[in-house]
């Protein structure tokens, strides 16, 4: 295990999967597995700010999500909401600041409002940066950035040949963030399911069969110790 766990991890993604079967396994209807999916939430940010990680983003939905049943997606939406209200308070005390990732004007205006207020009120914080990927899609992601770029060379700002993996990386929802670290994935899903694209080319992935309303502060440490034990090589030697 390395000595300044800092140095190696400022990134942390996890993919928060499975309520819907944590539910399921319990006989409830399963939007009962988003609500209880928040204390899981509260722990990953307690263990982030513990370890001193810079940024957790955590895909909460994605672009697909959309095509779910309405009711799933109103519920999902007005859980969104209750969690920005419920949890501002403390997440600035924290000096969490908040972001988002993905298409934000796809959202409605009720949770959006929501977001963008506590964006604004906790943008002068310095600590954790908890990036909420909604309406997130690394396709989309991509496709927005080609779209940016080919305006900026139609209008004569960005030539062909200045076209580097830096300027498509500085075309990305969130162009000052570095690249994640590791990646988890709660549930037993082994896939991407569109997260991340072009910023986890070089991540660590962790699967955990664990879902996530089950993913508390322990099974957290645990893959990031699984996390510690790999050996990144970016394609060099040792
Ligand atoms: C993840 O849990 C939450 C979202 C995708 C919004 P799921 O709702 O995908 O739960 P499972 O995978 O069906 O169990
Ligand atoms: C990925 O989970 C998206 C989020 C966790 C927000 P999904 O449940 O939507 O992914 P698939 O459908 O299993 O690939
Ligand atoms: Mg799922």
């Amino acid at each position: 295990m390395r000595s300044d766990p800092k140095a190696d991890l400022r990134h942390i993604a996890i993919i928060m999967d499975g309520n819907g079967r944590w539910a399921r396994k319990r006989g409830l209807t399963r939007v009962k597995g988003h609500s209880a999916a928040e204390k899981s939430i509260h722990d990953a940010v307690e263990v982030c700010g513990e370890l001193g990680v810079e940024y957790l983003t955590l895909y909460a939905f994605s672009t697909e999500n959309w095509t779910r049943p309405k009711a799933e997606v109103n519920f999902i939406m007005k859980l969104l909401s209750r969690f920005i209200k419920g949890n501002i308070d403390d997440l600035d005390k924290k000096n969490v600041r908040l972001r988002t990732s993905g298409r934000l004007n796809d959202l409605p205006e009720g949770p959006r409002k929501d977001l963008e207020l506590a964006m604004e009120r906790t943008s002068g914080n310095t600590g954790l940066n908890l990036i909420l990927a909604l309406s997130y899609g690394g396709r989309a992601e991509l496709k927005d950035a080609f779209v940016q770029i080919a305006h900026g060379i139609t209008a004569g700002d960005i030539a062909p040949s200045e076209i580097t993996e830096e300027l498509i990386s500085a075309h990305m929802y969130n162009s000052d963030v570095p690249d994640p670290d590791v990646v988890i994935r709660t549930s037993g899903e082994q896939r991407l399911s569109n997260f991340l694209l072009w910023e986890s080319a070089y991540s660590e992935f962790v699967f955990t069969p664990v879902l996530w309303p089950d993913f508390h502060a322990e099974q957290l440490h645990n893959a990031l110790d699984d996390y510690r034990s790999r050996k990144r090589r970016f394609g060099g030697l040792e």
